[in-house]
């Protein structure tokens, strides 16, 4: 298993291109199922949950080929199998979004449920709720989702819940509504810029919906879609988990590729714990603060602060000269950083939905472990800042979600060396001199 040793103290500048977005690329893979001819999708990143999805997929009688250029080209060869086994969906919660697709295309399919997360409960009833309504007939038996249907007909879905919108349900309903009879009015749909370039690809290939980036979308039903070739949207969580890299090391970042209005609510916060930040063509440039200021935020469904970058935020406040709240309203539980954070020297404390952090003036380095993927990354950003060195462990985590992010904090200044994790490889622990202060005995 591999693990990070991290030299820290570091402060990172530089020029770094954005990869492609994990999270749009997921869900439009997943609908190419729903396309009949080939599908070429260009800046996909190549990370782990993507090649996960793509064994999937292949599992589901498709052919995925990663082109010498970078690009995935997708096509359907077989329609033989729709069963979606639990050895690839329970480590990825996104395959979930086969199950649109499959019942669209070819009427019946079993899926996995999805396997548990460390960030809290994550059901699919909305999901289920969503393709019922387009007449699809679903059971769950012995962890998974069997469904079967005629043509789907089209219908009005009210698809928010409890905790809002559901970001992989719409993506899931839509992606089944493109191929249904008649019109189909989503209510309460997410309005992620992933939706959205999900929305824009199902059009690409012959779909007719309208509304994308709004809370309600309107689906007239077409008999099938054609193959295309589309460019997915730059990764905005990358995007914010680099600049928050660069502020809370005082470093000064050029990000290229990137879509800044994706972003708007993670510059404003950067802005107000005191980053410089300057808006070109298609880059963003950030100087980060000598001082960070505190903030009170609280991660909510799109346009406002992403629930994916409050770990990382909360790296960053950790060295802000003041108390800090963060809140989420998306994911109540996610806060399984917290501790670790605390063992590099933060003072975070946790209230329900809600952490505490009294800013310290720096972090010490030690030994963590990653617990997903994002509080992976808050625990790497934290350990480049903080003095010393530190190891971070199941770092297949942070592998889940990011392209080689270690290479790119390398190229801005970091010390980030990816180990296996093995007793050889592990720095000695803190040699006893120099944990007893100057001026004290040892004892004999
Ligand atoms: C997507 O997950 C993202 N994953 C997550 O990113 C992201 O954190 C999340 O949206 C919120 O923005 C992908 O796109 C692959 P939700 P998703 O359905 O769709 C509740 C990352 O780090 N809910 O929008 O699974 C749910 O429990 C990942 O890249 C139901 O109650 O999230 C949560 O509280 C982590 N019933 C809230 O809605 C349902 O049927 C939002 O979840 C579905 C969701």
């Amino acid at each position: 298993m591999d693990m990070f040793v991290v030299q820290g103290g570091r402060s990172l500048s530089g020029s770094l291109r954005v990869s492609g977005s994990k999270n749009a690329s997921l869900p439009i893979m997943a609908a190419t199922l729903a396309v009949d001819g080939v599908v070429n999708l260009a800046n996909v990143p190549n990370l782990a949950d993507v090649r996960t999805l793509a064994r999937l997929l292949e599992q589901l009688g498709m052919h995925v080929h990663r082109s010498d250029g970078g690009g995935l080209r997708l096509q359907t060869i077989s329609a033989s199998t729709s069963v979606a086994d639990y050895d690839l969906v329970r480590t990825m919660r996104a395959s979930v979004c086969v199950l649109g697709p499959l019942l669209a295309r070819r009427g019946w399919a079993c899926v996995s449920l999805p396997g548990g997360c460390q960030i809290g409960h994550r059901p699919i009833d909305l999901h289920l709720r969503g393709l019922a309504a387009l007449g699809a007939e679903l059971w769950t038996e012995r962890g998974y989702v069997f469904g079967r249907c005629s043509r789907l007909r089209g219908a009005r879905i009210p698809l928010s819940g409890v905790q809002g919108s559901t970001v992989t349900g719409t993506c899931n309903v839509l992606s089944a509504a493109v191929l249904a009879e008649g019109t189909t009015v989503i209510e309460g749909a997410a309005c992620e810029p992933e939706v959205v370039d999900l929305a824009n690809f199902l059009n690409a290939c012959g779909a007719r919906i309208t509304g994308q980036g709004t809370p309600e979308l309107t689906i007239d039903g077409v008999d099938a879609l054609h193959g295309c070739d589309y460019e997915v949207i730059p990764d905005r969580i990358e995007a914010a988990t680099l600049l928050t890299a660069a502020a809370m090391t005082r470093g000064t970042l050029s990000l290229s590729g990137v879509v800044a209005e994706h972003l708007e609510v993670v510059l404003q916060v950067l802005r107000d714990v005191g980053a410089r930040i300057e808006l070109e063509e298609d880059s963003i440039r950030l100087t980060g603060p000598d001082v960070i200021q505190p903030a009170e935020v609280t991660a909510v469904p799109y346009p406002g602060f992403p629930t994916d970058t409050q770990a990382q935020l909360m790296a960053l406040l950790s060295l802000a000269k003041g108390r800090s709240v963060v809140k989420d309203c998306v994911f109540p539980d996610r806060f399984l950083h917290v501790s670790e954070l605390c063992r590099l020297g933060a003072k975070i404390q946790r209230e329900g939905n809600t952490a505490l952090i009294e800013g310290v003036p720096y972090l010490s380095g030690a030994n963590v472990m990653a617990s997903d993927l994002r509080a992976s990354a808050a625990l790497v950003l934290a350990a480049v800042a903080a003095r010393d060195e530190s190891t971070i462990r199941r770092i297949y985590h942070l592998d889940r979600g990011y392209e080689q992010l270690e290479c790119k904090l390398n190229q801005l200044g970091a010390s980030v060396t990816r180990t296996v994790d093995a007793p050889q490889n592990i720095p000695l622990p803190l040699q006893p001199s120099t944990l007893i202060p100057p001026g004290i005995k040892r004892p004999a």
